[in-house]
């Protein structure tokens, strides 16, 4: 994590989570967004035309600690954390903390902190849904993102990124550290441990495990409509969940690298994978294997 975790590592290790709380639980690029974007539509009963960012409507717990705090925050969540702080300043805050704080219950919390990095009690409190993607996509999503947002501005190949990525030295990281404590709850009643191919192999399968997980009791129909809203072409086209453009103008992310919604595939690796990179890739796999030998990755579909 960036140095700065430092001042809030405390507030969310003993973060007051509230029984119904959903957590969204991800390492980057696993289908964080589409995962918020299904339960919180699910959860606030089919509003399909909302405008209001995503991050507002399903907070980002711990994206104080990872801000450059250089760069200006989206207009839309500092108005929202003035309307509901009034006479506070969202840099000295925690804009992040203070948003997911004052989000009205219920609430679909996002996180990419491991399950050791919150509270130990997390589970007695809340749900939590964790999304896992296998690392070749991962890493190609995250060398796509680092390069787009302000935040890191990763200036180098893919060849050099997937070098810190199989160091363990990129954010948020080690991939198999966060993964796999995810797969060690995965039986708790109050995990649902989902796969992104999956939800890309049949995203009605994996909603109705949704529905039944959240408690939401929507219809086949509901159902069927929250999966054509947050098909990768209609979250693509919206810009409270792909805010690329709104992002560019303030200065968050860079010109001419593409769009928070890049591609959405399982398999888009083989285009970045030379011979060299996939046995790199394969030696960091074996060293992990006592994680890495256990979860059933899908690496096309
Ligand atoms: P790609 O970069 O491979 O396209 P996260 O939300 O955790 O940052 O994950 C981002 C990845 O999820 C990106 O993958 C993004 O395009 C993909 N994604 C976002 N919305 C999606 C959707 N509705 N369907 C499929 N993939 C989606």
């Amino acid at each position: 994590m960036p140095s700065h975790y430092a001042r809030y590592a405390h507030k969310y290790y003993n973060y007051k989570f509230l029984p119904d709380d959903v957590v969204i639980m991800t390492h980057p690029k696993c289908g964080t967004t589409w995962a918020q974007e299904i339960i919180w539509t699910m959860r606030s009963g089919c509003q399909f035309n909302t405008r209001l960012e995503l991050d507002v409507r399903s907070p980002f717990l711990e994206f104080d600690s990872l801000e450059n705090p250089n760069l200006k925050p989206l207009e839309g969540l500092v108005e929202e954390f003035k309307a509901r702080n009034p006479g506070k300043d969202p840099m000295e805050e925690g804009l992040y903390l203070e948003i997911a704080n004052n989000t009205p219950s219920p609430r679909t919390i996002k996180t990419h902190l491991p399950f050791s990095l919150l509270p130990p009690t997390l589970l007695d409190t809340s749900k939590v849904v964790y999304v896992a993607r296998n690392p070749k996509d991962t890493c190609v999503s995250y060398y796509h993102h680092q390069r787009l947002v302000k935040c890191t501005e990763f200036q180098g190949d893919f060849a050099e990124f997937l070098d810190y990525f199989t160091r363990d030295l990129i954010t948020q990281g080690p991939f198999w550290h966060h993964v796999g404590q995810g797969w060690e709850k995965r039986h708790h009643p109050n995990v649902l441990f989902l796969f992104y191919e999956d939800m890309k192999e049949d995203p009605m399968r994996e909603l109705r495990r949704l529905n039944d997980f959240v408690g939401t009791a929507l219809t086949e129909n509901q159902l069927r409509q929250v999966a054509e809203h947050t098909s990768f072409s209609s979250m693509k086209s919206k810009s409270s969940t792909n805010p690329t453009q709104a992002a560019i103008e303030v200065g968050r992310f860079k010109e001419g690298e593409g769009e928070f919604v890049r591609k959405g595939i399982a398999g888009d690796w083989v285009n970045y994978f030379t011979p060299t990179l996939e046995e790199k890739f394969k030696q960091w796999v074996a060293r992990w294997r006592h994680v890495s030998d256990q979860i059933p990755f899908k690496y096309s579909m």
